[in-house]
């Protein structure tokens, strides 16, 4: 088994955009600008530490002040006031402060918080033409949006929350191309929301909570990268939004919402988060979503649900929030809420339920004010509505490419050096500032990451380990420890002090590296953490006494015990995965590969996977190990370092188009191996399997039947195999614009593991349908496409 792993746990190749950073120097002019801005603001004690003198550049960076330079300029300031700081006093304008903010050109990244700015935003502020993240939360800003900002075309997050802005939310807003974050909660903004809206297809995050939007919502359909949309608080309404299938986040509180929700939510498999809590909806509570694949907060509450819930209905397990309460919904609680020890909170007061506890009124309250409901005008939008959800789920499968602008978050930073004298050549360098700093920078990440449930994983947190610590887990880099030798470095096996066990990489560094030109591919490595991941830990450097440049980098990960996927499938050491572990092994390595793609900005593509890439933990859940980290190594000369400088200048990478699909081919041969349960070596072998699997998929039963593995063929349905061979089919399209989005393979997969599952209790009628819903949708993305 060790021998598989250490063959599969090649886990890092290491691509290369280095960048090597040199202290930077600043243009004096600048730093003059700096100083100015400090007695704009009225001297604040954050910044009590500039002055005449002060490196800029070379600065530490506080939770409160953090300046990044780039070739001397200025790219990133970010000052942060004490929480409800009061308006700065009456001398102060803003004129004159966006004035000489202004006299900072190259501004990528300008957060200005809790600052006590107050006046009306002057225009001039388009005039920071570079400017992709604004962040002005919690001020006293009134007036409107000017309209110069719609200028800003490489605007990607502009975050006004908590000021006091008025009027419209304009139009040139939805214009902005690469907008992907618009947060304006808590200001007074009124009116309807723009038409243009519909067509800011890479908006991710849509804020507008608590502000006085009044209307129907826009169709935001089309937004199919939409993840977050929280309209809370506003007088929006009455029919419910339409809105691409992908959200993860749908807050609706507090509007004036009436009529059904419509069926269509119940295909939205990448929902954690509903609220549609006060509102006036009508029509019955649909109990499907309950069970929606990836639910975790479900809020109702205040509505005029009516609908009779049955013991035996099913839930998602992770589901952690539930409230039900004051609407008009009769019959038994579902056992599922109930009985579980999970710790989950469930309110379900004000219905009628039959059960005596959280206050309930008799049956025939809800009865005569359900009637009443029914009186209401029904809406007549219902079939229009299911009709443009038929068109949305299409649209939404066809993958639309996104670009991902990422940042350059190379932030020059100080390294606390505590020496260890224990070698005679070399110090050992922590480095104490918390890793966590940059996430600020990143920001996009971070609301990405939010939604991706990272923190859930029971890991410990990423930290700095120290050499001692290291050298004990292994007994002293011990040859018993010693796991393999491959071309990115040793891998040794240890125990840390708290008994977890770790897989430890060795990197010897050939040419002279300083920790600095590291600390950015640190930052991100340490952001690789998903269930599905094997994760990183933590990291340590060893140095050079003389020049104190890096030796070696240990890095250290998760240790995933038993085996390789393949071993389990199509190696028979005496173990074999049922159907449906295998599918849900399929599941675990898509959202692994859905996060690589998705869940860290810039994404991380061509991963070149194979199944013996994937582990598997003590609990049979996949985690990909392999995976196309961008740290630097020993090969760095290879790459050069002249595509480094742009790399931390712009930092932006712009997602080719079809930079996804190499990886959903590789996922198509790790099916294959799946379904067939033997390796496929070349290419051909894999073509010529694809086409017995095509054939086979049009065939009768009994021909499916002989050619999935003998090992599970007489244990798994028709219905999820047929599914399965046909996402595999389709992953190994000739042509990368033909395979499907991952989301689309996650989506079958799922649907796979549904039918298998209800089919295995023997439910005939639910593994006739869908397995979510009554809804069609699954069957429209087998054929539509
Ligand atoms: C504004 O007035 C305060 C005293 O109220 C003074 O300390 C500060 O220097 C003045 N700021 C400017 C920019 O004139
Ligand atoms: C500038 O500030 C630093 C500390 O931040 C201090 O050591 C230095 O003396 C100051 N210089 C002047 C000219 O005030
Ligand atoms: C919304 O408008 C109402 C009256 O039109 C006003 O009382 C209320 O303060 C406004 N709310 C916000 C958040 O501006
Ligand atoms: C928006 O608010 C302004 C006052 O801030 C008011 O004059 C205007 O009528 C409001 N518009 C709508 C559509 O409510
Ligand atoms: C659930 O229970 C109800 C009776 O409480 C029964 O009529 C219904 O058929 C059951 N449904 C399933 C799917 O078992
Ligand atoms: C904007 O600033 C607020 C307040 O500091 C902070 O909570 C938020 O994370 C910032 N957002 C971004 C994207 O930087």
């Amino acid at each position: 088994m060790e021998k598989a792993l250490l063959n599969s746990a090649v886990l890092v190749i290491f691509v290369l955009s280095i960048s090597i950073s040199f202290s930077e120097q600043l243009q004096s002019s600048q730093a003059q600008t700096l100083l100015r801005i400090q007695r704009l603001l009225n001297s604040p004690i954050i910044l009590s530490s500039w002055n005449g003198t002060t490196d800029f550049c070379n600065t530490e960076p506080t939770s409160s002040v953090t300046v990044v330079c780039y070739e001397e300029s200025i790219t990133q300031l970010l000052i942060v006031g004490d929480k409800n700081a009061p308006p700065l006093p009456q001398n102060f304008s803003i004129d004159s402060f966006v004035t000489t903010l202004v006299k900072l050109p190259s501004l990528k990244v300008l957060s200005l918080v809790s600052l006590g700015l107050w006046g009306p935003l002057p225009g001039k502020i388009a005039r920071l033409a570079s400017l992709e993240i604004l962040n002005m939360t919690s001020n006293y800003i009134y007036g409107g949006i000017p309209e110069e900002m719609s200028s800003l075309s490489s605007l990607q997050t502009l975050i006004l929350d908590d000021n006091m802005f008025t009027g419209r939310l304009p139009d040139w807003v939805g214009r902005l191309p690469a907008l992907t974050v618009l947060s304006l909660r808590k200001n007074s903004l009124n009116g309807s929301l723009p038409d243009s809206l519909k067509s800011s297809e890479s908006l991710r995050v849509l804020v507008l909570s608590h502000n006085n939007f009044s209307g129907g919502v826009t169709d935001l359909s089309a937004l199919t990268n939409l993840q977050v949309l929280d309209l809370e608080d506003n007088l929006l309404g009455p029919h419910f939004p339409l809105l691409g299938s992908k959200l993860v986040t749908l807050v609706l509180r507090k509007n004036r919402f009436s009529f059904n929700i419509p069926d269509a939510l119940s295909s939205y498999y990448e929902l954690e988060k509903l609220d549609v809590s006060f509102n006036r909806f009508v029509g019955p509570f649909p109990t499907s979503l309950l069970s929606l694949p990836s639910i975790r907060y479900l809020n109702i509450a205040g509505n005029r649900f009516t609908g009779l819930l049955s013991e035996n209905l099913s839930c998602n397990s992770e589901l952690d929030f539930v409230d039900l309460s004051s609407n008009l919904l009769t019959g038994n609680l579902p056992n599922c809420l109930t009985s579980d020890s999970k710790k989950r909170v469930v309110l379900y007061a004000r219905n009628c339920l039959a059960t005596s506890y959280q206050n309930q009124h008799p049956f025939s309250f809800c009865r005569n004010e359900a009637l009443a409901v029914g009186i209401l005008p029904r809406p007549q939008k219902k079939k229009q509505a299911s009709k443009a959800v038929i068109a949305m789920s299409i649209i939404g499968g066809v993958f639309g490419g996104i670009v991902i602008l990422g940042l350059g978050f190379l932030v020059a930073r100080k390294l606390k050096s505590k020496q260890t004298f224990k070698r005679p050549t070399t110090i050992l360098i922590a480095e104490n500032a918390s890793i966590g700093y940059t996430s600020r920078i990143l920001s996009d990440a971070r609301y990405i990451s939010q939604t991706m449930k990272l923190g859930a994983l029971g890991l410990p947190a990423y930290r700095t380990f120290s050499l001692e610590e290291l050298e004990e887990a292994t007994n002293n880099f011990d040859s018993a420890t010693f796991m393999g030798d491959g071309s990115h470095g040793q891998m040794y096996k240890g125990q840390l002090k708290n008994s977890l066990l770790v897989a430890i990489r060795c990197l010897k560094m050939k040419k002279y590296y300083s920790t600095q030109d590291f600390m950015n591919h640190i930052e991100l490595t340490s952001k690789l953490r998903h269930r599905h991941l094997v994760s990183a830990l933590g990291h340590c450097f060893e140095c050079y006494l003389d020049d104190s440049s890096v030796s070696r980098i240990f890095l250290v990960f998760e240790y995933v015990p038993y085996g390789t996927l393949r071993s389990w499938i199509s190696e028979r050491c005496g173990r074999v995965l049922s159907w449906t572990q295998r599918i849900s092994a399929a599941i675990g390595v898509v959202k692994g590969i859905q996060f690589l793609h998705t869940g860290i900005v810039p994404g991380v593509y061509a991963n070149n996977l194979k199944i013996t890439d994937v582990l598997l933990d003590q609990n049979l859940v996949a985690k990909i190990s392999s995976y196309n980290l961008p740290l630097l190594a020993e090969n760095l000369g290879k790459t050069g370092n002249q595509s480094s400088r742009g790399s931390k200048g712009q930092g932006i990478s712009v997602r080719a188009k079809h930079e996804d699909k190499a990886d959903v081919y590789d996922l198509g041969v790790i099916l294959l191996e799946v379904i067939v349960g033997r390796p496929f070596i070349s290419k051909n072998e894999v073509e010529s399997a694809k086409e017995m699997l095509q054939e086979s998929v049009t065939a009768d039963r009994g021909t499916r039947r002989g050619v999935v593995d003998q090992a599970v063929h007489g244990a798994c349905s028709d219905k999820s195999l047929k599914t399965v061979m046909e996402i595999c089919i389709r992953c190994l399209h000739e042509e990368p614009a033909e395979r499907p989005s991952i989301e689309d393979v996650l989506w079958n997969l799922q649907f796979a593991a549904q039918v298998e599952d209800a089919a295995a209790r023997g439910d005939s009628q639910s593994s006739d349908g869908s397995p979510i819903s009554p809804s069609q949708t699954p069957h429209l993305k087998l054929t539509f496409r």
